[in-house]
C-alpha cells in the first residue's frame, strides 16, 4: 500500500504552535514513529502552506496512491480549490483534522473537503492521522 499524507498551512510548525490545541510532538517526530508502526506501508509526506501548491499535490498524487490523507488546516474552511480538487480526482482522500473543530469557532464548522472526501476523522489529536491511515489497511 501506497499511502500520501498531504498537510497545509501552519503545520509545519507543529510542536511550537497553541500546543494547547495541537500537542507539543513536531510533525517529523511523528511521522517517524508512525512510519516504523506501519512499516508495511510506504507513508509518503507532502506539507505546503501554499493553497496552490497543495491544488497541484492533489493532482499529482492521484493514480500513485492508494489512498490520500489531507489535512488542509485553515484552508479547509476557505478553499473552493482544493474541494473542487479532491472531486476530480480518483484516489480516495481522507480528510483529517486534530482539533474537534466542531467545538471550536464557528467558521471552522464549515468545510469544502468534507463533501468530497470518503470519509473524515477529527479531534483524536495526532491518532487523526493514525486511524486515518488504518482506514486504508483493509
Ligand atoms: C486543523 C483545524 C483548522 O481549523 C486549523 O485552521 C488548522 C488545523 C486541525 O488539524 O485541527 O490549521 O486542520
Amino acid at each position: 500500500k501506497k499511502l500520501i499524507i498531504i498537510n497545509g498551512p501552519n503545520l509545519n510548525i507543529l510542536g511550537k504552535r497553541e500546543p494547547k490545541i495541537y500537542g507539543s510532538l513536531t510533525f517529523t517526530e511523528f511521522l517517524e514513529e508512525v512510519k516504523q508502526k506501519y512499516s508495511t506501508i510506504q507513508i509518503d509526506y507532502f506539507q505546503s502552506n501554499i493553497e496552490g501548491e497543495l491544488i497541484s499535490k492533489l493532482q499529482d498524487a492521484d493514480a500513485l496512491y492508494d489512498g490520500i490523507i489531507l489535512n488542509a488546516a485553515a484552508y479547509t474552511h476557505t478553499s473552493v480549490g482544493i474541494g473542487d480538487a479532491v472531486k476530480a480526482i480518483e484516489t480516495p482522500v481522507v480528510e483529517v483534522h486534530i482539533s474537534n473543530t466542531f467545538d471550536r469557532e464557528e467558521f471552522r464548522h464549515v468545510s469544502y473537503v468534507s463533501p468530497n472526501a470518503n470519509g473524515v476523522i477529527l479531534g483524536f489529536g495526532l491518532q487523526s492521522y493514525e486511524l486515518a491511515i488504518q482506514s486504508f489497511m483493509n
